[in-house]
């Protein structure tokens, strides 16, 4: 049975998917090249240094790790910007109302994100008081899809892997799920989200009692 609900940050709780899609999209455009929404399907859940690689191979540029450290920075930068004025507002529809029924249901309630960012977003949208646990960008090493973070999660919440589920909207991060032995649910598309055990459009259309769907 499921005891603990492991969450990604972007794109499932808060609707920051998108102002990592612009600040990209932007950087890919100073370096004169495009970005499109489907090349980013690929830096969803994925680290801000894995990304800035995949982008750049994308471009076919090559550059040496200055001025790697140099794009990383300016486009975050871009994004801490667009993540600074943001409020409760911009908590994705059934968000909060699924954290509230986890805990209500004594379910464990967990952050897994690539984000270094995370707590800033956190904070700002007064999500913060939901989490057992929080594991970000800056507690873990190897990015999605490497299971890391959840396991990590996994751990300072005190359930096993197999009784944890976690809800995704990257590949990578459903990667990492599959690779941690824990069952996953995709918000977004099944056409992307293939490997989910369960996909839906949104957590507006999740609730405790389908979770026994897993
Ligand atoms: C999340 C997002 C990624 C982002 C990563 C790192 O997993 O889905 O798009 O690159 O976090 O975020 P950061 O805020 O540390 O750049
Ligand atoms: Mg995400």
């Amino acid at each position: 049975s499921i005891q603990a609900c492991l969450f990604d940050l972007d794109g499932v709780l808060v609707d920051t998917a998108k102002y990592h899609y612009l600040a990209w999209k932007r950087l890919a455009e100073e370096l004169g090249f495009v970005f499109t929404e489907q090349d980013n399907e690929r830096l969803k859940g994925v680290s801000r240094t894995a990304s800035l690689e995949i982008l750049l191979e994308i471009g076919g540029i090559k550059l040496d790790d200055a001025a790697k450290q140099e794009l990383a920075e300016r486009k975050n930068n871009w994004y801490v910007e667009s993540i600074t004025s943001m409020d409760e507002t911009e908590i994705l529809p059934g968000a909060l109302e699924f954290l509230k029924e986890c805990r209500s249901n004594g379910l464990k309630v967990a952050l897994g994100s690539a984000s270094k960012n995370a707590m800033l977003i956190l904070n700002n949208t007064g999500l913060t008081p939901y989490f057992d646990a929080i594991i970000d960008g800056t507690k873990t090493a190897a990015a999605k899809p490497d299971p890391e973070v959840f396991v990590l999660g996994a751990k300072e919440v005190g359930v096993p892997t197999e009784n944890c589920v976690v809800f995704e909207d990257a590949e990578a991060g459903i990667e990492a799920a599959v690779r941690a032995g824990m069952r996953s649910v995709g918000i977004g598309s099944p056409d992307t989200l293939s490997r989910a055990n369960l996909v839906v459009p949104s957590l507006q259309q999740m609730s405790v009692s389908r979770l026994a769907e897993l």
